[in-house]
Order: C-alpha cells, then structure tokens, then sequence
C-alpha cells in the first residue's frame, strides 16, 4: 500500500512526521529517502515531537546516530543518519542493525545507501523537491505491521486533508 501527498510548508511537513510518530512503536523501522534539503529532517523532527522524545532533533550527519530517550513513557527514537557511510562494512560497524532491530524506533535518513540492510518489512518516505516550497511524499508501506500503521495514519484527519492518492 502507498500513499503520495504535498507538502507546502516545513511545518506540513513536520505535522505530517507528528502524526506519524504517534503511531509508531517499540520496533518499528521508518526509511527516509531523498536529496538534500528534500526534508527528511523535517519529517524526522515531526516524528521525534509526535513520540514525545526528549532532546533537539537536528540532523545527525556528523554522528551517524542521535539517541533520543522518552519524556515520559515509550521506546526510544534511534534518529540515524547514511548520508556520511561508504559502505554496508561501515554501516554494519557502527552498529545499524543493532539499532534496527532493538527496542526502540529506528528513523534512517538516506535509507537508500544501504538498502540490501534494509529489513523488507518497514515504512519507506521517499521526498521530494517539487519547488522552494512545495515536496511530494510518498509512503510506502510493506509489510502486516506497516500496512495497518499507515491504514491508520490517513485516518488521521490532518493528513486526510492533505491527502491525494492511495494505491493498493
Ligand atoms: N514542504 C516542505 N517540507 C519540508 N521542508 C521544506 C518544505 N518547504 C521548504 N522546506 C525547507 O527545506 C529544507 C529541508 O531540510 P531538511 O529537512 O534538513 O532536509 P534533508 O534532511 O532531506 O536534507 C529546510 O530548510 C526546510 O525549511
Ligand atoms: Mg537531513
């Protein structure tokens, strides 16, 4: 299932990432994919707010990881940055997969570097840049869990409203 819709603002963007974020739990795997400045960092801040996570969420490209605990209750958010990794030995080293499949939400910018670590089961956010302000999102999910994560978030009425395309 799939969905493809535009974004206007940052902030639409960053509502639409809130509102995923309230969905998502202990496990689950969100793949951002996308140029520069298409906004996945936009769309991860939005995630980290709709979770209730502590800490400014900015883009981990330095870092690889930004671990982000709960305010009060919840997993953790694992913001992961690709864009810096030269190859799958690296992403490996620096632990992806450890991320990926503990306890806690795992968000990847540039999840396309190392797609073949990619679990087949997850949410892909492919963005992007239509004008200055303006970015198509699709979102693709694969997967029972996925499937119904994203069922539910179109039912959410700020992303109905924005809502332009549903596939099966
Ligand atoms: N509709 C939109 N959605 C997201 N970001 C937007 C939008 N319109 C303009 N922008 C701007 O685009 C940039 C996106 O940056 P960022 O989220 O860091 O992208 P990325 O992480 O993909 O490199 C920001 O400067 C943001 O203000
Ligand atoms: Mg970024």
């Amino acid at each position: 299932m799939s969905i493809t819709l535009y974004t206007t603002s940052p902030e639409q963007t960053r509502s639409l990432g809130r509102s995923l974020g309230k969905l998502l739990q202990a496990g689950d795997i969100v793949c951002l994919q996308g140029d520069l400045g298409s906004g996945k960092t936009c769309m991860a801040q939005g995630i980290g707010s709709g979770m209730g996570v502590a800490g400014v969420i900015n883009s981990p490209t330095f870092v690889f990881v930004n671990e982000h605990a709960p305010v009060t209750r919840g997993p953790y958010f694992y913001h992961i940055d690709l864009y810096r990794i030269c190859d799958l030995t690296e992403a490996l080293t620096l632990g992806l997969e450890d991320y990926m499949y503990g306890d806690g939400v795992t968000v990847i910018e540039w999840a396309d570097r190392a797609k073949e670590m990619m679990p087949s089961n997850c949410l892909w956010v492919r963005l992007t840049y239509r004008d200055y302000t303006e970015r198509r999102l699709t979102l693709e999910a694969i997967g029972e869990r996925y499937i119904a994560l994203l069922q539910a978030l179109v039912q959410d009425p700020a992303v109905a409203s924005a809502q332009i395309e549903v596939s099966a």
